[in-house]
């Protein structure tokens, strides 16, 4: 038996397979995300320890046999978090999150340098790791002078469970400190950003074993003796490990709280310029490229909260069929934007409102403009050399028809919708500790799932939803000049 965890942004998920990546068990562990400033986002790591006993415990009386036969773990983390410990392992402050905007001016000052995008290959956005740690070496001096390691999220889940302090590729590409072609910690980077080369721990593949759980923490936490931790990986690319999105011509489209458009690559083709990340994926010899929207199924929260309305209620006032791009147009910027704007302070809009504008149409607008910014999310995954012929659609928003069905004329592609089931980060993170400790091989792993059904672009509205899609990239220069 496998354990995968999801150490998500507001809870950890575990879910319990067997070594041929059948799921046999799930549990869930919340805790808060405190914001003492506004664009503050910070966690207490000692909160996910808590979590993760729970869920071990919950799975242990729900199912103690397979629990007793548990050989190895592994944990896809939330990105970009910096967690920092003083020379005795302890951690110094709070977590800062990857939505902490707290250190955009920071950020900025880097990604000025051009050795940041030349080496890392992503623009420095506010949300990475080295800003975090330049804002803590100028704000908090005393704490910065303490810190001796800095680790992502997972990886201090990892070095609390064995002692070893590590990352894998696919977190340290989301730090700006890594050379992501080269999957080494750059000495330039780091120096550049005010950092020494041991501030950052040893480096590991994804599939990698960090250590066995140590004796002490197996017996307080009910694991067997000898379980394996496995290195794991960042939450996007344990994902894509989920759904078999690992080379060429795979990926997905999330329609989570945030969208991603993802696609796997055989190679580093980065494009900083365009605001594609590209980071290592999870499996060794392998990368992959995503744009994402910062606020995607939150925009139509966002609506659902002001109108008084569910999600589903307004999405659903649409019907099933989808109707040509109508006259009001939404740019889903409510946090800003990452790809292809790269601005935290630019901000959302309706535009040609019209006095019998009602709900429906702005919720129609709302799917449109997220659907847009998708669509210019695989414009740049396309300048970099990315092709997607078809994705596999994930995330709640794809509960409605009509959204999927906007998406994929939008796109131009498929989308393949999966059946009931796993095929998220916790299952990912499950096969990447298959992989790890029985040494399998991750194409053999790490299989899509069963499609249910694909929804076909809508041929009669692709042009119009084309020229739409003009109209709203147009509409960002003219509403930033007003901002
Ligand atoms: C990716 C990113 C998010 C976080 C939280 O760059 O910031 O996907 O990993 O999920």
């Amino acid at each position: 038996m496998f354990l995968g965890l999801d150490l998500g942004t507001s809870g950890l998920r575990a879910l319990l397979v067997t070594a041929d990546g059948q799921v046999a068990g799930q549990a869930e562990a919340a805790y808060p995300v405190a914001h003492p400033h506004a664009g503050w986002s910070e966690q207490d790591p000692a909160d996910w320890v808590t979590a993760l006993g729970q869920v071990v415990a919950e799975l242990a009386a729900a199912h103690p046999a397979q629990m007793a036969a548990v050989r190895g773990l592994a944990t896809s983390g939330h990105m970009h978090g910096a967690v920092m410990l003083g020379a005795d392992g302890r951690v110094l402050r709070p977590a800062i999150l990857w939505n902490d905007t707290r250190s955009h001016a920071e950020a900025a000052a880097l990604d000025v340098q051009p050795a940041f995008r030349e080496v890392s290959g992503n623009i420095v956005f506010p949300g990475f790791t080295a800003p975090k740690l330049a804002w803590v070496a100028r704000h908090e001096p005393e704490i910065f002078g303490q810190v001796a390691t800095v680790m992502l999220p997972k990886d201090y889940l990892n070095y609390w469970l064995t002692g070893r302090l590590t990352s894998d590729m696919s977190d340290a590409a989301g730090t700006s400190w890594l050379d992501v072609g080269a999957r080494a910690w750059s000495a330039d980077l780091l120096s550049a950003s005010g950092m020494r080369a041991d501030q950052v721990p040893e480096l590991l593949e994804g599939t990698d074993v960090v250590g066995p759980v140590r004796a002490d923490r197996a017996q307080a936490l009910g694991l067997p003796e000898g379980c394996a931790v496995v290195a794991g990986g960042a939450d996007n690319a344990v994902a894509a490990c989920g759904i078999g999105a690992l080379g060429e011509g795979q990926g997905f489209v999330s329609l989570g709280t945030s969208g991603v458009l993802l696609a796997g690559r055989d190679g580093f083709a980065p494009r900083a310029e365009s605001a594609v990340h590209t980071f290592c994926h999870a499996i060794p010899g392998a990368w992959y490229q995503m744009g994402v929207v910062l606020a995607a199924t939150d925009s139509l929260n966002w609506l659902g909260r002001i109108t008084g309305e569910t999600p589903a209620a307004l999405a659903g006032g649409l019907g099933d069929d989808l109707q040509a791009p109508g006259p009001v147009r939404f740019l889903p910027y409510l946090s800003g934007e990452r790809t292809p704007h790269n601005d935290s302070v630019l901000r959302g809009a309706f535009l040609n409102l019209d006095i019998g504008s009602d709900r429906t149409a702005m919720a129609k607008a709302v799917m449109e403009g997220v659907s847009f910014s998708l669509k210019d999310c695989l414009d740049a995954l396309g300048q970099t050399g990315a092709r997607l012929d078809r994705v596999i659609g994930i995330g709640g928003g794809i509960q409605s028809a009509y959204w999927c069905k906007l998406l994929a004329t939008v796109l131009g592609i498929p989308v393949d919708l999966p059946a009931a089931g796993e095929f998220g980060a916790a299952l990912g993170a499950a096969r990447l500790a298959i992989c790890g400790v029985t040494g399998a091989a991750p194409e053999e792993v790490m299989t899509p799932p069963d499609i249910a059904r694909s929804v076909d672009p809508e041929t009669g509205l692709v042009a119009a939803f084309a020229e739409a899609h003009q109209r709203y990239k147009r509409s960002y220069p003219a509403v930033l000049d007003l901002q």
